[in-house]
């Protein structure tokens, strides 16, 4: 079936009718939040050097790779980004027991701060580190970048934010789940993402039975083959697009 665009009244009858939706997300649906993308004329990559995420690089230039590592990952959080409409709507869905998971790359904890559950970290998180040597994890405290590179209290090993750098594997927890949750599912959401990273962009492909839904203001990998429908347009206001259709469908009481 050809990709249909820019179909909201469509796409809200699909997530009203949804019995087990997920979402796939990327960059995307964080940069109205305050986040950069990586890829594109302003995404990170344009202005540093992905090699700081190369574990070979990372070990042999610990301090260099952690001081362009808490620029670009830690020095926003200051700002405390919030979440937006977007982030906002799937975390009500699944709410409303339409969305049963979110599968992320994104390391900004922004679906859980929206009030998502089941969000599957595919390349982990920036909220931990954990040691390279003892492998112990800590949570994220204030003060401890101060010092780079942070070292392990246990074993005074090096530490590594708690994400998956190139050159790393992919949790099989992860991907798991991730299988799981893609192979039941019946409707699949797809925001803000070019699906060029592997192996998280294998993921939509394992929601065979699903209808796809693609929310993006630039056509993905995934447009021309996977979505059903390609809402071309930023997360927030597909989002909002697609809320107010909603309320017309069933009456989402919370975003009166
Ligand atoms: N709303 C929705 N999508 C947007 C918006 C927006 N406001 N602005 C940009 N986008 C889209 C871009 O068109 C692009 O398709 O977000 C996508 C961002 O793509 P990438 O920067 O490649 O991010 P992503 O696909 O998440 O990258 C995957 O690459 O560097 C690694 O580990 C990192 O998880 C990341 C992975």
């Amino acid at each position: 079936m050809a990709t249909i665009f820019n179909d909201y009244d469509t796409a809200a009858k699909w997530i009203a009718e949804a019995k087990q939706a997920v979402a796939f997300t990327g960059a995307g649906i964080s940069v109205e939040s305050g986040i950069p993308t990586f890829r594109g004329p302003d995404g990170l990559w344009s202005r540093y050097d992905p090699q700081v995420l190369d574990l070979g690089y990372f070990y042999a230039h610990p301090k260099d790779s952690w001081e362009v590592i808490r620029e670009i990952f830690y020095d926003y959080m200051e700002k405390k980004p919030m979440p937006n409409a977007a982030h906002i709507l799937l975390a009500q869905l699944e709410k409303d027991e339409i969305v049963k998971g979110i599968i992320t790359q994104n390391i900004d904890g922004l679906h859980q701060k929206a009030g998502s559950r089941n969000v599957i970290q595919f390349h982990g998180t920036a909220q931990r580190l954990v040691c390279t040597q003892c492998r112990k994890k800590y949570d994220l405290r204030p003060g401890m970048l101060d010092t780079l590179p942070p070292l392990c209290e246990s074993c005074g090993g090096l530490m590594k934010p708690d994400f998956i750098f190139f050159g790393e594997g992919i949790g099989p927890e992860e991907y798991q789940k991730s299988e799981e949750l893609c192979k039941e599912a019946d409707l699949l959401i797809i925001v803000g993402t070019t699906g060029e990273v592997m192996p998280a962009s294998m993921i939509p492909y394992e929601a065979r039975k699903a209808k796809v839904i693609e929310i993006n203001p630039e056509p993905s990998r995934y447009t021309e083959d996977k979505s059903d429908i390609f809402l071309q347009e930023k997360a927030t206001v597909a989002a909002k697009e697609l809320i107010r259709r909603l309320d017309n469908i069933t009456p989402f009481h919370w975003m009166k």
